[in-house]
């Protein structure tokens, strides 16, 4: 016995090196790939369509139905925006001052040279809106995720650079005054912005809309915004008309609101159209 176990050790001792040399380049290897992986190629994507944890979800039934990161529906193409490496350093080059020759030809004469609007039910507010959310929405405009007769030739005409040189420079300015927020508003609308409707799955708007911008990058200020322009984009998310919003994050909102508490929503954070720049 004695002899069979000093036959067998050097053996088995090299066997044991050759393992653990594989074992180790294995390891390595596995170490090195997953690094390039999750801190070099996916955040550099730029594409939304790829999910492999929702497809493992939906693999295994959980979400089943659960809307993909572009909240696709049916219709028209999803939002391609993500908050990737590449978009944010793209973002951080952009300059206001070439956005600001671009807004003064093709935008003022609708949203103000400087993005308060010439007519605020029509048009939007852009002056001081974050670069965030004026890019997302030219995006979506030019892919067709969100749907404008105007808006959308607009938006197309723009080069990328260019998207986001107007959106730098609209972020820029001064925001305009906001008169909503008004203590005076009924007491369950407040209840709705500050606190939400726990019971119904409502979260507060403040927590995605607040002035901490403690939301998803692209949730857009509401403060300043018409009245009519933020009622009017409430109902079109509620029948999903406006669909371009990731996670159907606000279709889901919007939907649960009455048609009261959206107007009361929309009076609360809006001016009533009375924005003067
Ligand atoms: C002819 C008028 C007109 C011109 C010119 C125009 N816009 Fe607009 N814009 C609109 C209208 C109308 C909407 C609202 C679209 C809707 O909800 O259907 C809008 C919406 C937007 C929004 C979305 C704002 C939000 O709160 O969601 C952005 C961003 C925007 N425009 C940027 C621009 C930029 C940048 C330019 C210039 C390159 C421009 N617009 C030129 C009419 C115009
Ligand atoms: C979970 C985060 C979240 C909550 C909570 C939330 N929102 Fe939003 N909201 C968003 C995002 C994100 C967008 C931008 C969607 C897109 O990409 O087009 C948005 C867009 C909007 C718009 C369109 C603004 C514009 O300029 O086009 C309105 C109006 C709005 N929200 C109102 C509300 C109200 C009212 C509440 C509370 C009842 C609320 N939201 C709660 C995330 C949220």
């Amino acid at each position: 016995m004695s002899t069979d176990q000093d036959h067998g050790a050097p053996e088995r001792r090299a066997e044991d090196r050759l393992w653990r040399f594989w074992v180790s380049i294995a390891a390595g290897t596995f170490v090195v790939v997953s690094l390039l992986v999750g801190l070099i190629v996916l955040p550099l994507r730029d594409e939304a369509r790829f999910d492999p944890w929702g497809a493992i979800c939906r693999a295994i039934g959980i979400r089943k139905d659960a809307p993909t990161a572009t909240g696709k529906t049916s219709g028209s193409p999803a939002s391609s925006v993500t908050w990737s490496a590449g978009t944010r350093l793209a973002l951080l080059g952009a300059s206001p001052a070439s956005g600001s020759t671009i807004v003064k030809e093709t935008c003022a004469a609708c949203h103000g040279e400087t993005g308060a609007s010439v007519d605020p039910q029509q048009f939007p507010n852009l002056a001081g809106q974050t670069e965030e959310a004026i890019f997302k929405q030219l995006r979506d405009f030019q892919t067709g995720a969100r749907a404008s007769d105007i808006m959308a030739p607009i938006a197309q005409a723009l080069t990328e650079a260019q998207t986001r040189d107007v959106a730098a420079y609209f972020a820029a300015q001064k925001r305009v005054e906001a008169v909503g927020g008004s203590p005076t508003a009924p007491a369950n609308i407040v209840e709705l912005a500050r606190i939400g409707a726990p019971a119904r799955g409502i979260p507060s708007c403040y927590s995605c809309h607040g002035q901490s911008r403690s939301g998803p990058e692209e949730a857009p200020v509401l403060f300043g915004q018409s009245a009519s322009y933020l009622e009017d984009q409430l109902k079109k998310f509620a029948s999903a008309e406006r669909r371009n919003d990731m996670f159907a994050r606000m279709r889901t909102i919007a939907k649960q609101l009455s048609p009261e508490e959206m107007h009361g929503m929309a009076i609360y954070y809006g001016d009533g159209g009375a924005a003067k720049p």
